[in-house]
């Protein structure tokens, strides 16, 4: 596992934008897996400006999302208004896992079919979740599992009841799964801020553990993760 170490966020969002235009710039055509939440929303900022800069057209481009709410649009609406419209990703070429499907086990299937028939996952960006969760797995999350609904820990509905000011936060969500996640042939993890601190001496500590799910990404043969000094700071205060 490779680790990039940035001062803040400012870097951290820089350097990750870097990242993912160079993939975007040097392919004829490419599937990016993409999250949302706090962390990668100033690399996505980054990566507007670059596209309107460079005047690269986007159409090479498919995107497949972690997750998304059940009974909810949320991540449809991030995405949408922070990444698909000022980036100008073609609409038909983005995927996020339908919160409102009637039958949540058969949108699982479609979303499974939806990545392979796009030939799977080229770069995947994670964030990663206080208690290590990465899209929506959750600690005790079996490694191998598919995109699945998940009800989410009391961690994670406090770290994101903040998003939630108009409508009821929805216990639930669909998520990628991890042996989806770990298909992908490379993966972008995004770390920013002491309340990742723990998560991230776990992730470098180098064994599995289904507590950290962040943990399995030691058994990916091609990791990058970009850490600010205070997701770092427990990992450096070790060495
Ligand atoms: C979001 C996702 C989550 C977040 C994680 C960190 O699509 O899958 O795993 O990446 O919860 O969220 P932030 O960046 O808000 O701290």
């Amino acid at each position: 596992m490779k680790l990039i170490k940035v001062s803040g966020e400012e870097e951290l969002s820089r350097m990750a934008a870097e990242y993912v235009f160079s993939k975007i710039k040097n392919a004829d055509r490419v599937v990016l897996g993409l999250a949302t939440g706090r962390t990668p929303l100033g690399m996505y900022r980054h990566l507007s400006k670059y596209s309107k800069e460079y005047k690269l057209s986007l159409s090479h481009v498919h995107t497949v999302n972690l997750d998304e709410y059940v009974g909810s649009k949320a991540y449809h609406a991030y995405m949408h208004q922070n990444v698909f419209d000022p980036i100008g990703i073609p609409n038909h070429q983005t995927h996020i896992p339908d919160g409102y499907a009637v039958d949540l086990e058969k949108e699982c299937m479609r979303y499974e079919a939806v990545i392979q028939q796009l030939g799977g996952i080229d770069l995947q960006v994670l964030g990663i979740g206080e208690n290590g969760h990465i899209g929506f797995n959750e600690p005790g999350t079996d490694f191998s599992s598919r995109t699945h609904v998940v009800e989410l820990t009391e961690s994670t509905l406090s770290a994101n009841a903040k998003y939630f000011t108009r409508e009821k936060q929805p216990r639930k969500a669909i998520t990628m799964g991890i042996g989806t996640i770990l298909e992908s042939k490379e993966i972008l993890l995004l770390a920013a801020g002491l309340k990742k601190a723990h998560a991230v001496r776990e992730l470098f500590k180098g064994s599995l553990n289904e507590n950290i799910p962040a943990t399995v990404l030691n058994h990916h043969p091609n990791v990058t993760v970009i850490a600010d000094r205070g997701a770092r700071s427990l990992l450096e205060e070790e060495s």
